[in-house]
């Protein structure tokens, strides 16, 4: 049933590329296929009639050799071009699908499973040889019009001939086995290729330099890189040579089937049961039953290579429907007017056991700014990506006004949000685009200036040469780079592009910050997101290990190991005496 579908998108996939180019190359092909072996009837005929002294039928083997070439050199001529163009067009169509449907998956789980992972880069690595598809395809019309043009013209002369090319099949049992093992190599040392891709980006990356010197790590890179290299190349030759001798042995014992059978006709013919045209043909069509059988082979490995290719290529498209949450169709409401509450949530990483967070259950309310804090690893971050929906809990529920989250559509809600993370993207564009992105819908240099001057950004960007059309990043030759904190303060710019959305999520967006700047910040965003909060019910969730920021929130949670301990404001919990209040005089006797 699968191989089914895997043929039907293969075919499909070629014929909606290039409709027009495809079938006039499916034809010319086929008309090329058939011209081959006719012309060598067209021989036999003529050595028959010369031997017979049949003029009616020295005409008829010249017409058919004439018109064979002819077709030959049509189908040639415009054929190749066109197969050229059609092969192109169908990478591209895969290329830009692939691209379309993983760009298209809303949440993060793909990236976070390796096996998902391995399987993605599978499919986009060999994306562009998806056009080979195309060919591949042509190339199996022509071999069914030549096979049976081939069968027809030996069985004519004898049915015992036909075993010819039923020998000939041993050929393509051997190429099976040969490529099929060649491309276990190959996969079988994917993992160590993505490794090596990636110790090559380390290695060449000017943000790794640094620690690449001082640690002294360029050698034992390079010869980590050379060891996994060389263990690649070991195991791809291996499997290279063992076809290569598979298929010698094979060719040889069908190269002498074919000889004792030329003999056993030419015997024949002396007896006078064959006519010497019969031997002709027989003789003739040697090299073309070897190129035939050969050709077959050779197709059989690239029909395995292209599909292997579309069922990788099937399997993403399925998974991608299957994860596409379409389902959750809700829109997001306009405004919050009761919070966003968090019953019993768990959540386990992807093909992790672990569980990151248990049992939370929690109200954010409409309208106001929640701090969440805790050491390192707590699942601070793991449940602002939740409230971000880049995955469902694994347990238990997050409701939106009573909504369950799960159903409302992930465009709709991200439409809705807003976001500064501590790992931000170094996005090298313009200064405007960086900011800019933050909302696609309102780009304008109002919104991007108020964004700017909301991020406190307004130094880095007078500091710029060309203003907010300076090119940033170090990539590009007139390219501005900055510092950590200077590309912090476009990224908060970033988040606050959106004027209103209902939920703002900052995770520690100002840790590359002075904590007097950060201080800063937040008082002046505190006071501008109470009005709004006001009109809207947006709620503000922040992540900050300090408590000078922490305190400004109207509802501080305390988290341990994935678990709620506290909740209160910050005198609730000062007088509370727990956890919360023990951090914060370890931090202020540190300031002290
Ligand atoms: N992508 C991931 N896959 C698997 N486990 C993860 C992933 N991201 C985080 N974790 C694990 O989840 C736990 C919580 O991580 P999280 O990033 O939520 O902590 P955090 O409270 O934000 O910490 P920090 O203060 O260091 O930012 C950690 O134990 C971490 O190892
Ligand atoms: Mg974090």
């Amino acid at each position: 049933m699968r191989s089914l579908r895997i043929a039907w998108l293969w075919m499909t996939t070629s014929f909606k590329a290039a409709p027009l180019l495809m079938t006039i190359s499916s034809v010319l092909v086929a008309l090329r296929a058939v011209a081959a072996p006719t012309q060598t009837y067209g021989v036999s005929l003529l050595v028959d009639g010369l031997a017979g002294d049949r003029s009616s039928t020295i005409a008829l083997g010249i017409g058919i050799i004439v018109g064979g070439l002819a077709v030959s050199f049509v189908a040639d001529v415009v054929g190749w071009p066109l197969q050229d163009t059609a092969q192109e067009r169908m990478a591209g169509r895969v290329h830009a699908d692939l691209l379309d449907v993983t760009t298209g998956i809303p949440g993060l789980t793909h990236h976070e499973r390796p096996d998902v992972a391995d399987r993605l880069e599978l499919v986009r690595e060999r994306a562009w040889r998806m056009g080979v598809g195309a060919e591949v395809l042509l190339w199996a019309f022509a071999t069914v019009a030549n096979t049976v043009t081939v069968l027809g013209l030996l069985g004519s002369v004898h049915p015992l001939l036909l075993l010819l090319p039923l020998l000939g099949a041993s050929r393509i049992w051997s190429a099976y086995v040969s490529s099929t093992r060649q491309h276990k190599a190959w996969e079988d040392s994917l993992p160590q290729e993505r490794l090596v891709d990636r110790l090559i980006e380390v290695s060449k990356d000017a943000r790794t330099g640094l620690e690449l010197r001082v640690f002294g790590l360029g050698r034992v890179l390079v010869e980590r890189i050379f060891s996994l290299q060389t263990e690649r190349y070991r195991r791809r030759v291996e499997a290279a040579r063992w076809g290569g001798k598979v298929d010698g042995t094979v060719r040889l014992a069908f190269g002498l089937a074919y000889a004792a059978a030329v003999v056993w006709v030419i015997v024949r013919a002396r007896d006078g049961l064959q006519t010497a045209g019969d031997v002709v043909l027989v003789l003739l069509l040697a090299p073309q039953v070897d190129q035939m059988t050969g050709g077959i082979a050779q197709n059989v490995h690239w029909v395995g290579e292209v599909v292997r290719s579309f069922s990788r290529y099937d399997w993403l498209r399925e998974y991608a429907k299957d994860n596409s949450w379409r389902t959750s169709t809700d829109p997001a409401p306009a405004r919050l007017s009761s919070g966003i509450e968090l019953r019993n949530v768990g959540f386990s990483y992807p093909g992790s056991d672990s569980a990151v967070l248990s049992n939370v259950s929690l109200t954010l309310p409409a309208g106001s700014a929640v701090a969440l804090v805790g050491e390192n690893g707590a699942g601070k971050t793991t449940l602002v990506k939740l409230l971000a929906r880049m995955y469902d809990p694994t347990t238990g529920h997050i409701l939106v006004d009573g909504v369950d989250l799960a159903t409302i559509s992930p465009d709709s809600w991200r439409s809705q949000l807003s976001a500064g993370f501590q790992d931000f993207v170094k996005f090298e564009l313009t200064a405007r685009e960086v900011v800019g992105i933050g909302d696609v819908s309102s780009e304008s240099d109002d919104a991007v200036r108020a964004a700017i001057s909301r991020g406190e950004a307004e130094s880095v960007v007078a500091g710029l040469p060309l203003g907010l059309d300076t090119q940033l990043g170090k990539k590009f030759t007139d390219g501005v780079e900055l510092s950590g904190g200077q590309w912090q303060r476009l990224a908060l710019a970033r988040a606050f592009m959106r004027e209103r959305p209902l939920l703002l999520l900052l995770d520690e967006p100002t840790a590359a910050l002075d904590p007097d700047a950060e201080h800063r910040l937040y008082e002046q965003y505190a006071a501008a997101a109470r009005i709004a909060a006001s009109e809207t019910g947006g709620v503000t969730v922040l992540v900050s290990h300090r408590f000078s920021t922490v305190r400004m929130a109207d509802l501080i949670v305390v988290m341990h190991n994935g678990r709620v301990e506290e909740v209160g404001s910050h005198e609730d919990l000062l007088a509370a005496g727990a956890r919360y209040a023990e951090l914060f005089e370890l931090q202020a006797r540190a300031y002290r």
